[in-house]
């Protein structure tokens, strides 16, 4: 293609999007978040009562949907949903409409386009196994369970949330699971990827490291 692309695939709670956002920023890409999408499309079909489950009324639906960003705030029908789409309820239903191949082709439509206007850095599950297989660079970030259900529910209580830590450490490890054993493009490690752990770095010396290895093949 003619723009870079960089792609930051791994579990929940690992820092994709701090990280992601960081180089973006450091080499003055667009930072795209497709976790956002997936979310916001979970927001969109529950409020239409649309289950998840493939349907008529949710091909109709989806073909109706209109999902952008603007400086890294994400529209919904004209409507900014950025804060919504954080919730713990969006986090308990959204793997349950990402399995779905109706919804991922119509996102993989939207993640394309965007990948082709310009250099940006992308995260997300499948960034560089299936929506981008030709990234110049491509990270899997990982972390310790325990750590990464840490940082999750730090951010909750942040957000005014009261969550025990062990609700949020088995949810994540179901969303984890559900987002590794589903049919359509599984949580993987890419071919080719650089594994990074997390769990003993900060968020910026884990950007140091991305930038370093992105300016090694850009
Ligand atoms: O990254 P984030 O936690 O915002 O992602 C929310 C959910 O969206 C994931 O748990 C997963 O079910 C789905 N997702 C996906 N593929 C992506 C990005 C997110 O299936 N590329």
């Amino acid at each position: 293609g003619k723009f870079v692309i960089i792609t930051i695939d791994g579990p929940a709670g690992a820092g994709k999007s701090t990280v992601a956002k960081k180089v973006a920023h450091t080499l003055g890409y667009e930072y795209l978040d497709t976790g956002a999408l997936y979310r916001a499309i979970a927001l969109y079909l529950r409020d239409k009562k649309v289950p998840p489950v493939e349907s008529d009324e949710m091909r109709t639906a989806l073909s109706n949907v209109d999902i952008h960003f603007e400086k890294e705030r994400i529209y919904l029908d004209g409507r900014d949903v950025s804060a919504e789409i954080r919730t713990v309820e969006i986090e308990t239903i959204v793997s349950s409409y990402a399995k779905l191949s109706m919804v991922r082709e119509k996102l993989l439509e939207i993640q394309r386009k965007l990948g082709s206007l310009g250099n940006i850095v992308a995260d997300g599950r499948d960034m560089g196994t299936v929506v981008f297989p030709e990234a110049i660079l491509k990270i899997y970030l990982n972390a310790e369970l325990k750590e990464r259900a840490k940082r999750r529910w730090n951010d909750i209580k942040a957000s005014g949330r009261d969550l025990s830590l062990e609700e949020v450490e088995v949810q994540l490890k179901k969303r984890d699971e559900e987002d590794s054993k589903r049919k359509h493009s599984p949580l993987r490690v890419p071919d080719g990827a650089f594994v990074i752990d997390s769990t003993d770095l900060t968020a910026d010396q884990i950007a140091e490291r991305v930038v370093e290895l992105a300016e090694n093949v850009i």
